[in-house]
């Protein structure tokens, strides 16, 4: 099977370093030539074009630029000499559906968009299975399944009117979780203590490692999962006088901890 990436940062790197072992990569392209080049030598496959019109004619096509260009990069694509029928091409952006590529099932290719569970950077190790939201033309889907039949993906299905909420769901474990730990380094700061990552670490790693043998509501420790409601007025009242901000965070995320006790 042969395939060309479009969009040479993060997932297209992620793809590239995954499939190209498996696969035969026939065109990189990227908006500028130095990021196509740079993938391009690190993979030391494909070949690096200025312009997605260039593209070979390729069994699938990974779109992976920055979601704001999708839709550009779609309409090129549409336009592209090297499309054919019953090719397949899938986006794998996180919030976007396969409805974005209707340009190109106009043009008789099969759909989808493909999700990997997990903040890619460029250089992580890769990790040694996945999780995937799939959505989009049941040929789309079943190709994709065979281009990854090398490695093990989890492909969890998705209705296309909840990828924004699904997106919206991951925050939440990813980016939001850095949110809390800047607070917990700034008050830590605040506190005078001059190693604050080491320890931080060492929280959060064991309660993930408690994640995968209880359930969330037995891991609800500390002031709320005692309801030392006397604690919790304290720590709050004195928060306020520190930052009021975090103050607020305090109090809706005490409040839903609260909910994750009671309504289990
Ligand atoms: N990073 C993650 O953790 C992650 C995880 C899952 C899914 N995704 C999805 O992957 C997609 C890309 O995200 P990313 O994190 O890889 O972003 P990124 O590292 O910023 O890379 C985006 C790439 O898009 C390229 N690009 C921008 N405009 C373009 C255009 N008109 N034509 C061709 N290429 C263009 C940029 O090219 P130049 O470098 O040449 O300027 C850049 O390399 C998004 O849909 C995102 O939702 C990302």
């Amino acid at each position: 099977m042969t395939f060309s990436i479009i969009g040479c940062g993060r997932a297209g790197t992620f793809f590239g370093r995954l499939l190209t072992p498996h696969l035969t990569l026939n065109s990189l392209v990227s908006k500028n030539l130095e990021s196509s080049t740079r993938v391009q030598k690190r993979l030391q496959a494909g070949k690096v074009l200025s312009h997605i019109q260039e593209l070979a004619s390729s069994d699938f096509y990974i779109l992976a630029p920055a979601d704001s260009a999708l839709e550009e990069c779609i309409s090129c694509l549409a336009t592209s000499p090297a499309l054919h029928k019953g090719q397949t091409v899938f986006h794998v952006s996180g919030t976007y559906s396969s409805d974005i590529l209707e340009p190109l099932r106009d043009k008789g290719l099969h759909c989808a968009s493909l999700h990997p569970i997990l903040n890619l950077f460029e250089d992580m190790e890769l990790p040694s299975s996945l999780y995937a939201t799939l959505e989009g033309d049941t040929e789309a889907k079943n190709t994709i399944r065979d281009i990854f039949s090398f490695y093990p993906v989890t492909f969890l299905p998705i209705e296309k009117e909840n990828k924004l909420l699904y997106h919206t769901a991951l925050l939440f474990s990813s980016q939001f979780v850095l949110a809390l730990l800047s607070i917990s380094k700034d008050l830590l700061t605040t506190c005078g203590l001059k190693l604050t990552e080491a320890p931080l670490i060492q929280l959060v790693q064991n309660i993930l490692i408690h994640m995968q043998k209880k359930e969330l509501a037995e891991l609800v420790v500390g002031p709320i999962g005692r309801k030392n409601h006397t604690l919790l007025s304290d720590e709050l009242s004195n928060l306020s006088s520190v930052n009021e901000r975090y103050a607020e965070l305090y109090r809706l995320l005490s409040d839903q901890l609260s909910q994750v006790i009671e309504t289990t």
